[in-house]
C-alpha cells in the first residue's frame, strides 16, 4: 500500500488546507494510507540548537512515505511563517527527508488567486530539497467558502477532477517496488 505523508501548512481548526488534503486523497488515492503529521510543536529555528525529538520523528515520518502531500495557505504572499520554519529545521539534518520524494503541492485561499503567489516560492524551496515535484496540473483553490461545504466535504465537481488528476501525476512518481 503507499504511504503518503501529508503537510497542512495551517494549523487553525476548519482549515480549508487541512479539507483539501483530505478531499485529495479521497479523491485521487483511496486506497493508499494517509498520514497527516502534527508539527505544531516545532521551535523557531535556531542553529545553537540541536534538531528535537520531534523534529527527528516528523523527517522519519516523511522518510519512510513513498510521496509528500502538502497544502498550504497564503500569508502575506508567501509561505506561511510556521511551514517555512519547519523545512528550515529539516533542511540541516545530516539526511534530506525530502530527497528525490514525489511531493504534489496545493494550496487553497479564501481569496481569489488560492495561493497562486505562494506556490512558486514553496517549489522553490522544494527544488532546493531536491524533491521530485508534480509539475502539473497546478492545485491553486480559491474563495474555498464556495468549495467546501460547512461540514468540510468538497462539493465542486471540476475540483474533483483536478484533484484526481493532480493525484495521478503524484502517484506515477512513486518508483513501483
Ligand atoms: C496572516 C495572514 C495573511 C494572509 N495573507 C494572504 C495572502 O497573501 N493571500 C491570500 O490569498 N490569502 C491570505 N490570507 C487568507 C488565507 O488565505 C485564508 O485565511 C485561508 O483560508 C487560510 O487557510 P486555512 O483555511 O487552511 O487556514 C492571509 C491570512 C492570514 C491569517
Amino acid at each position: 500500500m503507499i504511504k503518503i505523508a501529508g503537510i497542512c501548512g495551517s494549523l487553525r481548526p476548519n482549515s480549508a488546507n487541512h479539507r483539501l488534503l483530505h478531499a485529495a486523497w479521497k479523491q485521487g488515492a483511496p486506497e493508499s494510507e494517509l498520514n497527516l503529521i502534527d508539527w505544531s510543536m516545532i521551535k523557531i529555528f535556531d542553529d545553537q540548537s540541536a534538531p528535537s525529538s520531534d523534529l527527528l520523528e516528523i523527517a522519519a515520518q516523511i522518510s519512510i512515505s513513498d510521496a509528500l502531500l502538502i497544502s498550504s495557505p497564503e500569508y502575506n504572499w508567501s509561505i506561511p511563517g510556521g511551514l517555512k520554519n519547519l523545512l528550515d529545521w529539516l533542511s540541516v539534518l545530516p539526511q534530506n527527508p525530502i530527497l528525490n520524494k514525489p511531493t504534489l503541492i496545493m494550496g487553497a485561499s479564501s481569496g481569489r488567486l488560492g495561493t497562486a503567489r505562494m506556490q512558486p516560492h514553496l517549489r522553490s524551496v522544494l527544488t532546493h530539497f531536491k524533491a521530485d515535484l508534480v509539475s502539473h496540473p497546478e492545485v491553486a483553490i480559491s474563495n474555498t467558502s464556495e468549495v467546501f461545504d460547512p461540514s468540510g466535504d468538497l462539493i465542486d465537481p471540476e475540483i474533483e477532477n483536478l484533484l484526481k488528476q493532480a493525484m495521478a501525476e503524484l502517484i506515477k512518481l512513486v518508483p513501483a517496488s
